[in-house]
């Protein structure tokens, strides 16, 4: 049986690259990442989580794709995504931190059990990159990566815990985030990424999502 990388990262020690967050944030990411943690203790328990996720995310395939892999580009891919990561989207889904028409109504009626099982179901699925298009604009996104972003999402731009994993995550969507992020868009500011993104033109923005939907 698999075991993704989200796994591994997950379940490391807050390091050094853990952001600077508010002392609220830090206290709701623990909340999830024991309860995360308490259903990956034993094969038995991580089974039956993906077993009642995959039913719970019956209506989700319709536009995040059957496998957690999306064929619609500003559809974010689920699969491989880090599971607490994933647990605290849903829940600023939940109560309005982060907006979205459809996703919004959708979220609000799943209860929290359903809402980590989908996390640790869908963290558990294979990632599928796309290979890059523009190997020249890859390579100027990798060298904005590792300045700009690698000190917290990962060499692998894997993420961790909170942190979102990029790596194989559509262009489309990458793009719209960092633009979201970089305006301070109601329904989808972030403290910290908010600041970065105000640092990044449009052709940095591209070069980064080319590079990243790349990666495995
Ligand atoms: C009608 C299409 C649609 C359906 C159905 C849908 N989603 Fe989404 N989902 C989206 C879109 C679009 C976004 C990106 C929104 C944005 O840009 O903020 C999204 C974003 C997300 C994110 C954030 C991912 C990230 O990388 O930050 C999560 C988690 C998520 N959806 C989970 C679910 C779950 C669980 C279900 C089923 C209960 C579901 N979605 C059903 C369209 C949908
Ligand atoms: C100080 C730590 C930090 C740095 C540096 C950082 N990020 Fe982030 N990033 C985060 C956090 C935390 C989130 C989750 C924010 C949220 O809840 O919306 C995030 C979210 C994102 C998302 C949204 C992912 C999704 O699935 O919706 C994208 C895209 C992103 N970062 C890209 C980048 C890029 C590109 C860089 C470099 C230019 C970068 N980040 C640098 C901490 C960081």
């Amino acid at each position: 049986m698999l075991l993704s990388v989200w796994l591994l990262a997950g379940l490391a020690p807050a390091g050094a690259n853990e952001p600077n967050r508010p002392e609220a944030a830090r206290s709701e990411v623990s909340r999830y990442e024991a309860r995360v943690n308490a259903l990956l203790s034993s094969p038995e328990t991580w089974q039956k989580a993906r077993q009642d996720g995959k039913k719970a995310a019956f209506f989700c395939a319709n536009c995040h794709g059957e496998a957690g892999v999306s064929t619609l580009g500003h559809v974010p891919n689920l699969a491989g995504q880090n599971p607490v990561y994933l647990m605290t989207q849903i829940q600023k889904f939940g109560d309005g931190r982060r907006r979205d028409d459809f996703m919004s109504g959708l979220i609000k009626v799943l209860k929290e059990e359903d809402r980590l099982n989908m996390a640790i179901y869908y963290g558990a699925l294979d990632v599928r990159p796309t290979p890059a298009k523009n190997p020249r604009l890859a390579r100027e996104g990798q060298l904005h990566y590792r300045r700009a972003c690698l000190g917290c999402h990962g060499q692998q731009a894997r993420g961790g815990r909170d942190i979102a994993r990029l790596a194989g995550q559509q262009k489309p969507y990458l793009m719209d985030s960092l633009k979201k992020y970089r305006s301070r868009a109601e329904g989808r500011s972030d403290r910290v990424m908010s600041s970065i993104a105000a640092k990044l033109n449009d052709e940095q923005i591209e070069s980064l999502a080319e590079y990243l939907s790349s990666l495995p």
